[in-house]
């Protein structure tokens, strides 16, 4: 049996400095005024509720309390370009973290560009914003995470879900998620820095949602249909059109034939 205080108090690696806030707007802008404020890598701004929780493209995160929302603030060493290479980092670590929480009966994978899929259907999803530094270096990158746990949206485009409805123990909670995730993504992003995208690619690649399909993209003022093919170094969705040419996919929506 849990005591409250290890429910209420979430241990992290030392790595990370947490600030937990009861409710906010969104934890990302939380997030973007401290780091504009000077706060330093590894600030993790975890928030129990969200009124206006923001997803991407525009669009709304329902944030009720009982699933996991975090904002994480990075500041890499790295080109704009690479930064959005730790989307899939942060896949790989709430990946690996639900592994080590959940029974083996949720069956996690990768949805690109930044879905989690749980035994099919999204359980999680990643907002990623960043600033550049006037050298053209990326100054504060903030990776926010949001975590089905105990609830899910309805009414979402792609079918969700939450663990406690894919059957997980009752008593596993946002903060087990967090301290999961935070063990986790630590190890991965120290193999980012270490050996690069390669090794981020391959596993995000063999745990990817519809390789190999037929997919609809979907961007600002065009659908595009096609095969999924591959990742290329950057992180960008390759899509095979009809006439066999390849179209590097770098930002948009992804669906699947029924
Ligand atoms: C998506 O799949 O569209 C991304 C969802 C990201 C939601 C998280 S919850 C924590 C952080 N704060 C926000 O306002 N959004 C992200």
């Amino acid at each position: 049996m849990k005591t409250e205080a290890a429910l209420n108090r979430p241990r992290l690696p030392p790595a990370y400095r947490l600030v937990a806030l009861d409710r906010v707007g969104s934890s990302n802008d939380e997030a973007k005024r401290l780091a504009e404020g000077g706060a330093e890598d590894g600030t993790l701004v975890w928030v129990r509720e969200q009124l206006k929780g923001r997803g991407r493209q525009g669009r709304t995160w329902a944030s009720p309390p009982g699933n996991l929302y975090l904002s994480l603030i990075l500041r890499p060493d790295c080109a704009p370009a690479e930064a959005a290479q730790l989307g899939f980092v942060a896949a790989l670590g709430l990946g690996g973290g639900v592994g080590s929480v959940v029974p083996p009966l949720v069956e996690v994978r990768y949805k690109w560009p930044n879905d989690v899929l749980f035994n099919g259907r999204k359980g999680a999803g990643l907002l990623l914003e960043s600033r550049m530094d006037p050298s053209g270096g990326v100054d504060w990158l903030v990776l926010g995470l949001g975590v089905n746990v105990t609830s899910f949206p309805e009414d979402a485009s792609f079918p969700a879900t939450s663990l406690r409805f894919e059957g997980t123990p009752p008593d596993l909670t946002e903060v087990d998620l967090l301290e999961a995730f935070a063990r986790h993504f630590l190890t991965w992003v120290n193999r980012w820095r270490e050996d690069g995208f390669a090794p981020i690619r391959e596993t995000w690649l063999r745990h990817a949602h519809g390789l190999g399909e037929a997919i609809e993209v979907r961007l600002p003022g065009e659908t595009l249909s096609g095969g999924f093919r591959d990742l290329d170094d950057s992180g960008a969705l390759l899509l095979e059109l009809a006439d066999g040419r390849i179209r590097p996919i770098a930002a948009g929506d992804v669906y699947y034939e029924a």
